[in-house]
């Protein structure tokens, strides 16, 4: 390695995640609620999705007030003062704003003002980014720690009036407090990120964005709504999450087998069991949730992870797998060892 690429003193240091917490609204939606809004059946949401209930914000709650509760959690389980906070990551598709981010938004809520805030944007893989990002931040060394928090209000942004939309989100929030490692540990391992821009036009809001502003065409044409491609969706999603598994595995010097659960984005029950099989990992090692939250988008990850953490599930020394796909497309997979609590 020449001395220009040289890392320089005390780079790359691994980061590992020191905290988790999470947020969902009180409100439960269930299909049976969904069959007196649209022309469905529980039958058909449970059949092809896998989910029962989803969890809705009210009309006064933005997404920041979701991002700030599951932070809160996240700093206290971290032990972690919020007036220590060096980075804020806020991964959403249902800012509070156009602009300013919503990380700025947290930011204040919680009191973190030592931190600086960005927002980032990949749908339903914005949590994998995020973490990456951070760990990049802290890999380099410009900071020794970061917030960073998945969180959607999926239910601002659905056609109440599309069924094949409007049962399949719920809103929510998953935070994780990443920090530099302590000699020994050691954290994310591997992460690979991937896109594909040419197939942006099968999920997305068509309008509101400078390509075509808000008028009262685009509000009567329903274009702020979410617009998906479900089956087409279906087919990138399982293909590219599980190279991103197999590449990011592959990259820690991992075999399948090495790996003690996987965290899958929760879209759909079948694709989380499609990919389980094509990966060759056995159904119990995957942290499902969909049944209870539905597809919350960028949060689903970092809620999943939350729960499977607090209920002893997932333990210290274990190996686990993100998985991630949305919107852009976007994908990406992560390997972590996790380095807090109890011995596996
Ligand atoms: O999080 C980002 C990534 N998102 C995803 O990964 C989602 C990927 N896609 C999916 O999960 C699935 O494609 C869906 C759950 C969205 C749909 O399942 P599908 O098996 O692909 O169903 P489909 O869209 O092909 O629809 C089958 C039928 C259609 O009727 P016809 O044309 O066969 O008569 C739909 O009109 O089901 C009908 N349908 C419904 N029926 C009752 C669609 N939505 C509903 C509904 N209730 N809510």
């Amino acid at each position: 390695m020449s001395p220009a690429s040289a890392p320089r003193a005390g780079a790359l240091r691994p980061a590992v995640i020191a905290g988790t917490g999470s947020f969902a609204p009180e409100r439960v939606m269930t299909n049976q609620d969904l069959q007196a809004i649209v022309d469905t059946t529980d039958e058909w949401i449970v059949s092809r999705t896998g989910m029962k209930e989803r969890r809705i914000a009210g009309p006064g709650t933005a997404t920041s007030d979701l991002a700030s509760e599951a932070a809160r959690r996240a700093l206290a389980d971290a032990g972690l003062a919020a007036g220590d906070v060096e980075m804020i990551v806020v991964a959403t598709i249902t800012p509070d704003y156009p602009f300013p981010n919503t990380a700025c938004v947290v930011q204040d809520k919680i009191g973190a003002t030592k931190a600086f805030c960005m927002g980032l944007e990949a749908a339903c893989s914005g949590f994998v980014y995020a973490v990456e990002t951070a760990r990049n931040f802290i890999a380099a060394g410009a900071v020794t720690n970061a917030l960073v928090i998945g969180a959607e209000k999926m239910s601002s942004i659905l056609d109440w009036q599309d069924r094949a939309t409007c049962v399949l989100f719920g809103d929510g929030a998953g935070a994780v407090v990443l920090k530099a490692a302590a000699p020994g540990e050691r954290g994310i391992l591997t992460a690979s990120l991937g896109s594909d821009g040419s197939l942006t036009d099968l999920l997305l809001v068509p309008a509101g964005g400078s390509r075509k502003p808000a008028t009262g065409g685009t509000v009567a044409a329903r274009e702020h709504f979410l617009r998906m491609s479900g089956k087409e969706v279906f087919k990138h999603a399982v293909t590219n999450m599980v190279r991103a598994a197999q590449t990011a595995i592959a990259r820690a010097g991992l075999q399948v087998a090495d790996i003690d659960w996987i965290i899958p984005h929760q879209a759909n029950l079948r694709i989380i069991s499609a990919i389980a099989e094509r990966l060759g990992m056995p159904a119990e090692k995957c942290i499902v949730n969909v049944q209870t939250y539905g597809n919350t988008s960028g949060a689903s990850i970092g809620l999943a992870l939350d729960e499977a953490v607090r209920d002893g599930r997932i333990r210290k020394g274990q190996k686990v797998l993100f998985v991630a796909f949305g919107g852009g497309f976007t994908w990406g997979a992560m390997v972590l060892e996790w380095a807090k609590g109890a011995e596996g």
